[in-house]
């Protein structure tokens, strides 16, 4: 999940889809990057942090850090919560940007239509449970579409315990 900053939209988008990825029984890793290094190192922006914590998500523990080219090696999936930023992560990969992996995270739920995430940093609250509630409709699409490739099964739960 890749933003500018990385303080407000995705680590919301991080702490979304692992949370739905655990209680999916997914083992999915969810990271979070910017495309920027103005934040990094520092935790979520405070509203980000508390609108994630109204919905019951603790994103207290992430910093943030630089998207990097190796990203397209480490993930199958990687997600830009605006058209700037899908740009921005081209230019920074180079050769390595990988089109087959890279998309708007808002084409899960509307495909095709290459709508952004506003950036909530300049405003007030609202905006905050706006990008929330984009981002958890999204998140849904996500677990609907790939979620059922790679479920535990109850009986591999039970093998392993
Ligand atoms: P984000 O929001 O990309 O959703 O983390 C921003 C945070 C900081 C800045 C821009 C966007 N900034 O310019 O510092």
């Amino acid at each position: 999940m890749v933003c500018l900053g990385n303080i407000c939209r995705s680590p919301l988008a991080e702490g979304i889809l692992q949370e739905k990825a655990a209680n999916a029984g997914l083992m999915w890793s969810v990271e979070s990057a910017g495309t920027n290094n103005y934040h990094t190192g520092e935790p979520p922006h405070p509203l980000s942090q508390k609108v994630a914590k109204l919905n019951g998500i603790d994103i207290s523990k992430q910093r943030a850090r630089r998207f990097t080219p190796d990203d397209f090696e480490l993930y199958d999936k990687i997600y830009a919560l605006a058209e700037d930023v899908l740009y921005e992560m081209q230019r920074i990969a180079g050769k390595k940007f990988d089109a087959s992996k890279a998309d708007l995270l808002m084409n899960e739920l509307f495909p095709g239509e290459n709508m952004d995430v506003p950036d909530p940093w300049y405003g007030p609250e609202p905006g905050y449970h706006e990008v929330f509630k984009m981002i958890d409709d999204a998140a849904d699409a996500i677990i609907s579409k790939y979620g059922k490739i790679n479920t535990i099964s109850s009986s591999d739960k039970a093998n392993n315990s």
